[in-house]
C-alpha cells in the first residue's frame, strides 16, 4: 500500500474499532440435507480467519449462512453482538457484512467502473467516502486502474477477482467474507492475492474470513483458522501452530 493509500484508508477507517462476528452451534442445510452441524466460530476485526477444509466440508455453506442467503436451522450469528437472525440477506450486507462469493461473481458485460459503482449502491454513506473508497481500491489494486471502462468479463481471472473484492469493498464493509478468492490463480498471483487481503485487514481495521483450499498460502496471511469436516469444527488455533502441525494434513 502506499504513502496515498495509506491516507485514504485513514479516512475510511471508522473511529469506533469494527465489530466481531460470533457463529454460535450453528447447523444448516439444505431442506432434508443437513450440511453444518453445531458449528461455532469467532472473528475478531483485529483478525484474519481462515476456514480449510476439504471439498463439499460446508464451508460456503457456512459463508451463505452468516451472509442470510441461507437460513439458519439452530444456532445463532451474532455481528458486534446484535443477532442476524431472520434478517435477509440485504439487511445483513446494509449492516456491513459483505461477502464475496465463490466463482467471482463480476458482471462480464458491465465496465469495472460499474461493477464498483454497484457495490457503492449499498454503501452505507454513499457520497462522501465513494471517491475516496475507489481511489483506496484502485490504489490496492493499480492494474484495475486505467480500465476502468472495459468490460469486466475481459479481465483475466485475477483481475476478475480484484473487480469482485473491490465491488464488495466500495459498500464500506464492516466485516469482509471471501470465498476461495484464489480460485483459479497462477501460485505467484495467489501470494500477491492474499498479501492484499491481509493488507485490506490491516489498512480498513475490519475482520476478515477467508475461505481457502491454498492452505499454506492462507495460514500465512491469517491470526487463526478453523478446519470444517463433514459439516464439523474439527480443528481451530494460531495460524502458526496449524501449519507447523503435521496432523493437519491429515484433516484434509
Ligand atoms: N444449493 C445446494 N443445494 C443442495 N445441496 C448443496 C447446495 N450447495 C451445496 N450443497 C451440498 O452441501 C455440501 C457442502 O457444500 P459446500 O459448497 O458448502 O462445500 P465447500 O466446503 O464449500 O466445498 P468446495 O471446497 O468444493 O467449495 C455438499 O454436500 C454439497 O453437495
Ligand atoms: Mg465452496
Amino acid at each position: 500500500m502506499t504513502q496515498s493509500g495509506t491516507r485514504q484508508a485513514d479516512a475510511l477507517t471508522d473511529a469506533v474499532e469494527a465489530p466481531s462476528l460470533d457463529i454460535v452451534s450453528v447447523t444448516a442445510g439444505y431442506g432434508a440435507h443437513t450440511v453444518l452441524r453445531d458449528v461455532s466460530l469467532r472473528a475478531g476485526a483485529s483478525e484474519v480467519i481462515s476456514l480449510l477444509g476439504h471439498n463439499g466440508a460446508g464451508k460456503s455453506t457456512l459463508l451463505r449462512a452468516v451472509a442470510g442467503v441461507l437460513e439458519i436451522e439452530k444456532g445463532d450469528v451474532l455481528f458486534g453482538g446484535q443477532s442476524q437472525l431472520g434478517m435477509g440477506s440485504a439487511a445483513i450486507a446494509q449492516s456491513g457484512v459483505a461477502l464475496v462469493p465463490q466463482g467471482r461473481g463480476v458482471f462480464p458485460t458491465l465496465s469495472i467502473g460499474e461493477n464498483l459503482q454497484l457495490g457503492a449502491g449499498v454503501a452505507r454513506n454513499v457520497t462522501d467516502r465513494t471517491r475516496v473508497t475507489l481511489d483506496f481500491v484502485l490504489d490496492l489494486f493499480p492494474a484495475l486502474a486505467h480500465r476502468l471502462h472495459e468490460d469486466a468479463g475481459t479481465l483475466s481471472g485475477g483481475q476478475q477477482q480484484m473487480v469482485a473484492i473491490g465491488t464488495a469493498l466500495m459498500a464500506s464493509p464492516r466485516f469482509l467474507l471471501l470465498d476461495e478468492p484464489s480460485t483459479g490463480l497462477a501460485p505467484v498471483l495467489v501470494q500477491t492475492m492474499l498479501d492484499q487481503i491481509r493488507s485490506v485487514h490491516q489498512e480498513l481495521g475490519i475482520g476478515v474470513l477467508i475461505v481457502e483450499q491454498n492452505i499454506h498460502e492462507a495460514l500465512r496471511v491469517s491470526d487463526r483458522a478453523y478446519v470444517l469436516r463433514l459439516g464439523e469444527i474439527v480443528r481451530e488455533g494460531p495460524a502458526a501452530t496449524l501449519l507447523d502441525d503435521p496432523d493437519i494434513w491429515g484433516l484434509f
